[in-house]
């Protein structure tokens, strides 16, 4: 093992993943078409204070998302991938604001990131996806801010705007983090920035999702140490939100999985539960995992962390919608940890998202959700968490809004039974471009 990197995530640990009454979230019944649906939205961050918490501006939520148009493949969406953002008065009902840019943003499209509300000042943090002077599609990936943002009172809404300035953090080091050149996984990343300030020590970091080199001592064949997905860490020696330092790994999955996407931390009595999310097919030859969030606890940002549950799975699909929903992003909420996710292809039960492709346009689209997820609830007690039921919908409640009493049947277990369970007793629809209601 590399004594660089905090903590590794085992090939032992991963093989004991395994769908649990207590990780496994309810179905989500489809949506109804709604043919005024012009956009898609998927990974979705919300807008937060240095300290963490959602921010509120003049009574206002703000969520960004990436999105494209729904007539688009929905596997296609990658290519285009633009940011925009909603606002809410009361964290259910959701307003689109548009697209966050107009033009000047990096790279060929704009992938996911976090945004921080620092005393009246926006920063969106995202990935320059692909290179922005190049003809053809690229993958390389940059973490980016966007800096000069401001959100303004519109009288029926919140307008966000600003004479932004984009600027690169950092690239690849090449002994920590992979540099695309060295890649020879099934996929590369460097990504996700997600900005989180270390309430032991005020200190600022940005968390993202990136691949690490493993050495061949590692334990595990040549392939499966192509397999080399880890979280990274940069720090701002400052404090400024755009000067970013490299640092070496908080986790390590070499020979596990490829891909450890939008890495974020929740800080629940002064532990650190670091999560992300996964897919089933980017686990190593011969261990098999689920889309899901996985997650990691710590005693300090640092580490070392282990494995939540014993095997890093938190919350997963049902085995008969394995893919209905995907990048789970957690955040605290009284003594609950809520997590808010998109609505993925949700009738489809195959091996894996790759098989998606062999299906016909209008199959592709049909199944596809590309709107956003119920949130669900998770209770997290040490190193172990337990689904604990839904909210009626994509829902991020106020601050100290008190939450329905969770349901102690532990919605799993009936889906492991193979019944299907809906979200409350009521179905979930489309209502407005990010948002879903009872019926
Ligand atoms: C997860 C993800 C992110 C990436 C985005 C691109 O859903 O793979 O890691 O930024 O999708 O669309």
């Amino acid at each position: 093992m590399r004594d660089d990197v905090g903590a590794t995530w085992s090939r032992t640990q991963a093989a004991d993943i395994e769908r649990r009454a207590d990780n496994v979230a309810p179905v989500i019944d489809p949506p109804e078409t709604d043919p005024a649906e012009d956009v898609h939205v998927w990974d979705t961050w919300l807008l937060r204070t240095r300290r963490g918490a959602v921010a509120s501006v003049d009574g206002y939520r703000v969520a960004l998302s990436l999105s494209a148009p729904a007539s688009l493949l929905p596997g296609k969406r990658h290519d285009t991938a633009e940011i925009r953002y909603f606002y809410s008065p009361d964290g259910r009902e959701w307003h689109d604001g548009g697209p966050v840019f107009d033009g000047g943003a990096l790279g060929q499209r704009q992938w996911a990131g976090s945004a921080l509300y620092d005393d009246g000042d926006v920063y969106v943090y995202y990935t320059a996806a692909g290179d922005g002077d190049a003809d053809d599609l690229t993958y390389t990936q940059r973490p980016a801010v966007a800096a000069g943002g401001r959100l303004a009172a519109t009288g029926d809404g919140l307008a966000l705007e600003g004479a932004w300035r984009h600027e690169v953090l950092f690239e690849p080091d090449g002994r920590w983090y992979e540099t695309k050149a060295q890649s020879e996984g099934m996929t590369y990343t460097f990504r996700d920035p997600w900005f989180f300030e270390d309430p032991a020590t005020g200190r600022a970091h940005l968390l993202f999702e990136a691949n690490t080199p493993v050495p061949a001592a590692e334990g595990c064949d040549a392939e499966a140490r192509t397999f080399n997905g880890s979280v990274g860490v940069a720090v701002s020696p400052s404090g400024e939100p755009t000067e970013w330092e490299l640092r070496p790994p908080l986790v390590g999955a070499g020979c596990v999985n490829q891909e450890l996407e939008r890495p974020h931390v929740v800080v629940r009595d002064g532990r650190y539960y670091l999560f992300v999310s996964s897919h089933a097919h980017t686990f190593a030859p011969e261990l098999s995992g689920y889309d899901g969030l996985y997650g990691f606890v710590a005693d300090s940002l640092r580490g070392e962390y282990r494995p939540l549950n014993g095997s890093g799975l938190v919350v997963t699909n049902p085995a008969t919608a394995p893919f209905q929903a995907y990048s789970w992003m957690a955040f605290p909420h009284r003594e609950e940890v809520l997590v808010q996710s998109f609505f993925n292809y949700f009738d489809f039960d195959g091996e894996s998202l790759d098989e998606i492709a062999g299906l016909s346009a209008d199959e592709q689209l049909r199944r596809f959700g590309g709107t956003l997820a119920p949130t669900v609830r998770l209770a997290v007690d040490g190193d172990r968490t337990r689904v604990v039921g839904t909210l009626d919908g994509w829902r991020i409640p106020l601050p100290g809004e008190p939450l329905p009493e969770p349901d102690d049947r532990q919605p799993g277990a009936a889906v492991l039974a193979d019944r299907p369970v809906g979200v409350g007793d009521g179905g979930y629809r489309r209502s407005s471009r990010t948002g879903g209601e009872r019926e």
